[in-house]
């Protein structure tokens, strides 16, 4: 293992320290008003090795909505379903340089969205769940819970409902990628499941946990199962590490140098391959939508541990 390993107990108290000072100068995401109710002074984190090894500091058994973490499922989801032959016609790979909701670059280039991690690019991905299997939410749910080897994992309908009463962007997304021909079955059909996959509540355990095989080329340390080619469990890490912070992406990576996702929920995944992977939550964000307090612990974690992918 690692030379980190004996201290990185030490080493997460001072990620929540340091990350402590940052609480108070975001904000929580609003527009999506299940979320604007939060408490924005929470903090949690956990890492995970590959050699089964757990270390947590903060809440970081307390469940929070992953928001665009989900992203990340839902890609490894369709990558294996019978529309994968499908997904790389209908996303592309590059960062987009845009926030995670814009609908500029659809427009110009015509309903082909730059990656399957904005908001675009997702609807795409649960649109090729959505229209090759019969029940899309219980397919995503399980595969989540087969990642996290938590059963107990859930869908929060309040959330779920309140981003479907106010989703009136991704809604236009959607409409735009129908209109454009990019988009197979009913609009709302791969709304609704959308929105469930963005309204999943985990712990900053279960989610480190459900990186674990993108950590382990993609094996399962827990359960001992090959849950995706070690070539895909790469192509996915690069894809986080260019497209996982939208346009935050390369001042994450310059701060950073790990491969991650966030979601408005405040949390952020994240893969050091053949290591750890880490789940950081505190619901306040920056201006583009990454939790301020989690990204600044990332940071303390890379320089105290060394470990990056650089
Ligand atoms: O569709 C949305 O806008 C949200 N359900 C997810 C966006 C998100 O998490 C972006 N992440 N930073």
């Amino acid at each position: 293992m690692t030379h980190a390993d004996h201290d990185l107990s030490s080493i997460l108290d001072e990620c929540a320290q340091e990350a402590q000072k940052l609480i108070g100068q975001g904000h929580v995401a609003d527009y999506i008003p299940a979320l604007a109710r939060i408490n924005p002074d929470q903090f949690g984190m956990a890492v995970c090795g590959v050699d089964g090894t757990e270390f947590t500091v903060g809440q970081s058994d307390t469940s929070f909505s992953i928001q665009s973490i989900s992203k990340v499922f839902t890609l490894a989801l369709a990558l294996q379903s019978p529309g994968a032959a499908s997904v790389w016609e209908r996303v592309g790979r590059e960062p987009s340089g845009n926030a995670f909701n814009s609908l500029v670059q659809l427009e110009s280039e015509r309903g082909l969205p730059r990656n399957p991690f904005i908001n675009a690019g997702a609807i795409v991905v649960t649109d090729v769940i959505t229209s090759h299997f019969v029940s899309p939410v219980l397919q995503i749910l399980s595969l989540v819970r087969k990642y996290a080897n938590c059963d107990d994992i859930y869908i929060d309908e309040e959330v779920a409902d309140s981003e479907e009463e106010s989703g009136h962007r991704n809604a236009a997304i959607a409409h735009l990628l129908k209109s454009q021909g990019n988009l197979v079955a009913d609009v709302d059909d791969t709304l609704a499941a959308y929105y469930r996959q963005c309204s999943i509540a985990m712990t900053c355990r279960d989610v480190a946990r459900a990186f674990l095989p993108l950590a382990a080329a993609g094996q399962h340390p827990l359960t001992g199962q090959t849950l995706m080619p070690a070539l895909r469990a790469k192509r996915i890490n690069s894809l986080l590490l260019t497209c996982g912070l939208y346009d935050g992406v390369g001042n994450f990576a310059y701060r950073v140098g790990i491969p991650a996702k966030s979601g408005v929920g405040g949390g952020i995944a994240a893969v050091i391959p053949g290591h750890y992977s880490i789940c950081v939550w505190s619901p306040e964000l920056d201006e583009l939508g990454n939790s301020l307090a989690g990204t600044r612990a990332l940071e303390v974690f890379s320089h105290e541990t060394n470990l990056s992918v650089f």
